[in-house]
C-alpha cells in the first residue's frame, strides 16, 4: 500500500507573521485522517518556526530546496544536515522553476539527491515537460530522460525515501490542469518506466504526485486516479481552506 500525500509548496509567500497565520489556520481545521500524509513547505526563513508549531501535529514539514554539498564556501546556500538539525527530513529537489529559472540541470539533481539521502533526508523529486514539449509529443521522452538522469541511480533500498511529483510544467500557476487522464496516462508511465528498472514490486510501493493547479474543484478526479497518489499544491495551499479541502477530496 502505498502513501497518498498532499504537500504544499508555498514557493516565495508568506513572511513570518503570514506563515504564522497560515499555521494556525491549518491546524484549527485540519482533522487528521489516517490514510493521507500532509507535508508543507514554507520558505527557509520559516522551517524552524513551522517545525516547532507542528511538532506536536501530524503534519510534515519540507524544505523546497538545497545546495548538494556539505558545507563550506557557498553564499547563500543552505546544506541537507542544516535542514535535519532543525528537524526538517524532507525536500522537495528538482522542481521545474529551479530547473528553469536557476538553471539545476540533471546531473546537480541527481548530487542533490545524493546528498538528500546521505543524511536520511526524504526527496521529492519533481519531473514534467514544458508545453512545447507535449505538442512535439516529447513528454514521455523528457520525463524518462529526467528520471533516468536525476533519480535512477538510486539504489534500490533508498526508494522508501523517494516520492516522485510528476508536474507539467504549462499547467504549474496557470489554471490550466492537466484533465485526469493526461495525469493517468503520465503516472502510469512514470510507474512502469520505474518498474523496467528496478521491478514492479518497488514501483508499485512509490508515491507518484499529481501538481499542477490543483484546486479544491478538481481535486476529487485527479486523486481518483488509480496511479495518482496525491497532490503536490502552489497557489492553492496558500489558504488553508482551499489545502484542507483538497486534502480531504481523497
Ligand atoms: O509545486 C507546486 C506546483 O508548482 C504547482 O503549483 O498549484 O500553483 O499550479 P500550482
Amino acid at each position: 500500500m502505498r502513501d497518498k500525500i498532499v504537500a504544499g509548496n508555498w514557493k516565495m509567500n508568506n513572511d513570518l507573521a503570514q506563515t504564522e497565520d497560515l499555521l494556525s489556520n491549518i491546524k484549527k481545521s485540519y482533522k487528521k485522517d489516517q490514510d493521507v500524509r500532509v507535508i508543507v513547505a514554507p520558505s527557509f526563513t520559516n522551517l524552524h518556526h513551522a517545525f516547532e508549531s507542528l511538532r506536536d501535529s501530524s503534519i510534515d514539514v519540507a524544505a523546497q530546496n538545497m545546495n548538494e554539498n556539505s558545507d563550506g564556501a557557498y553564499t547563500g546556500e543552505v546544506s541537507a544536515s542544516m535542514l535535519t538539525s532543525i528537524g526538517v527530513k524532507t525536500v522537495i529537489l528538482g522542481h521545474s522553476e529551479r530547473r528553469a529559472i536557476f538553471k539545476e540541470t540533471d546531473a546537480l539533481l541527481a548530487k542533490k539527491v545524493d546528498a538528500a539521502l546521505e543524511n536520511d533526508m526524504e526527496v521529492i523529486f519533481c519531473c514534467g515537460e514544458e508545453l512545447n514539449e507535449r505538442k512535439a509529443e516529447k513528454h514521455f521522452d523528457v520525463v524518462k530522460s529526467q528520471l533516468e538522469k536525476g533519480i535512477f541511480h538510486v539504489s534500490e533500498g533508498q526508494w522508501n525515501k523517494i516520492v516522485i511529483a510528476y508536474e507539467p510544467v504549462w499547467a504549474i500557476g496557470t489554471g490550466e490542469t492537466a484533465s485526469p487522464e493526461q495525469a493517468q496516462e503520465m503516472h502510469a508511465f512514470i510507474r512502469k518506466t520505474i518498474a523496467e528498472k528496478f521491478g514492479s514490486e518497488l514501483a508499485n510501493n512509490v508515491a507518484i504526485l499529481y501538481g499542477g493547479s490543483v484546486k479544491p474543484g478538481n481535486a476529487q478526479e485527479i486523486f481518483a486516479k488509480e496511479d495518482v497518489d496525491g497532490g503536490l499544491i502552489g497557489g492553492a495551499s496558500l489558504k488553508a481552506e482551499d489545502f484542507l479541502a483538497i486534502v480531504e477530496a481523497f
